[in-house]
């Protein structure tokens, strides 16, 4: 058998990682900007979240949610605190388009609507509903098409408050900071209108951290920075530092009902030990206060030139947008300076650091673009 063709592949074999580093079978030292797509927040196996797994798995490693497992809550009462929403409830799932799906699911449940309104250039993942309130025609197949969804543009407090005065909206979804839309940070003010347009009009507003959150924008949610308290927050990546997990936080306002969302995976054993071991780290390395550091210094180091547009984003979420197709400058960052980064389209370089990123790797990386500049 084959694999199903649809990555496009850099020729690297990654086996071992540790920090912001990654060595490939060859024995050669890389260092990584892209966190395997932002997923790596406290670092490549951080001796404290491995031996938390390895401890873990000797004791149990799965049930099922029809038994008490206390690292949920735990978890929860964490998870609370560390975000500031000691308040609202936490539904466990595994993925960043899961937690899309049920954050919908349950703001269509609560309002008892079904129309969604998302933003142009938006990403929320793969899954079905998901993949409706995501602006990319290309992967949308007409399975996924049947979603009522309508795309306002980012900033146009108007054009949303127009389509929620239909009255026939449960949602308005929108990303912290768009990240494979071309790191597009919302204003304060857009972000404070949705939330007072969403409690004018009942429907809910759903922030998409699964990429912006955990910390990476020297917040633990990006949407922090505007001082607004949405009514689900969904999340992914980072979590877990890499073990499948995923999540959302629910306003006090919902209502919870036996069966209403329910997965076989979510919540497991080691799933909860992975994210206790992150915010463990997370707090006592201060990495949220890191990834602003070294992120803002990274942002203002990148040199000025004229194939360079723009540098966009907050602490470790950053775009350079250039004036021309970014795949030769990534190969030759990977292949001859062994610089992982990410992209958005084909003008951007997108750097998703971990969140340990140290200020010398940072200026490692500004050096070496000057050089090849
Ligand atoms: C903002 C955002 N939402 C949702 C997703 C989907 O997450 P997952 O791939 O874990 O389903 C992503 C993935 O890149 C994302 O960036």
């Amino acid at each position: 058998m084959e694999l199903f063709d649809v990555y496009s592949l850099f020729d690297v074999v990654p086996v071992r990682a540790q920090g912001c580093k990654v060595w490939d079978d060859k024995g050669t030292e890389y260092l990584d900007l892209y966190g395997g797509h932002a997923v790596i927040s406290v670092g490549h196996c951080h001796p404290h979240y491995v031996a938390a797994l390895k401890a873990q798995l000797d004791k149990i490693g799965f049930y099922s949610n029809s038994v008490v497992n206390p690292l949920q809550a735990e978890l929860a009462h964490r998870l609370g605190k560390a975000s500031g929403y000691e308040d609202y409830s936490l539904f466990l799932d595994n993925s960043g388009a899961e937690s899309n799906e049920n954050a919908l699911k349950l703001a269509s449940f609560h309002t008892g609507k079904d129309r969604v309104i998302a933003f142009k250039r938006s990403f929320h993942g793969r899954t079905s509903g998901a993949v409706a309130v995501t602006d990319n025609p290309k992967i949308v197949s007409p399975f996924n098409a049947v979603h009522k969804v309508t795309f306002c543009e980012l900033e146009d407090a108007a054009g949303v408050e127009a389509q929620l005065r239909k009255g026939d909206v449960s949602a308005v979804i929108i990303e912290g900071i768009q990240g494979c839309g071309g790191i597009h940070v919302p204003s304060d003010g857009f972000l404070q209108a949705l939330e007072s347009l969403c409690a004018k009009y009942g429907a809910c507003l759903v922030l998409d951290e699964v990429q912006s959150g955990y910390g990476r924008s020297g917040h633990f949610f990006a949407h922090q920075w505007a001082n607004i308290r949405p009514d689900i927050i969904t999340m992914g990546k980072g979590i877990a530092n890499g073990f499948p997990c995923g999540g959302i936080l629910i306003a006090p306002k919902f209502q919870a009902v036996k069966g209403m969302l329910g997965t076989t995976f979510g919540g497991n054993y080691l799933a909860c030990t992975g994210a206790l071991a992150v915010l463990d780290i997370i707090e006592s390395e201060s990495l949220i206060m890191n990834a602003w550091q070294v992120g803002e210094y990274l942002k203002g180091a990148i040199p000025a030139s004229p194939r360079i547009k723009e540098v966009r984003g907050r602490g470790l979420m950053i775009g350079i947008e250039f004036n021309e197709d970014v795949a030769p400058i990534r190969k030759q960052l990977l292949y001859e300076k062994h610089i992982f980064t990410g992209v958005a389209g084909s003008n951007m370089i997108r750097l998703l650091a971990p969140l340990c990123l140290k200020m010398e790797e940072a200026s490692y990386f500004v050096d070496t673009l000057k050089e090849i500049l």
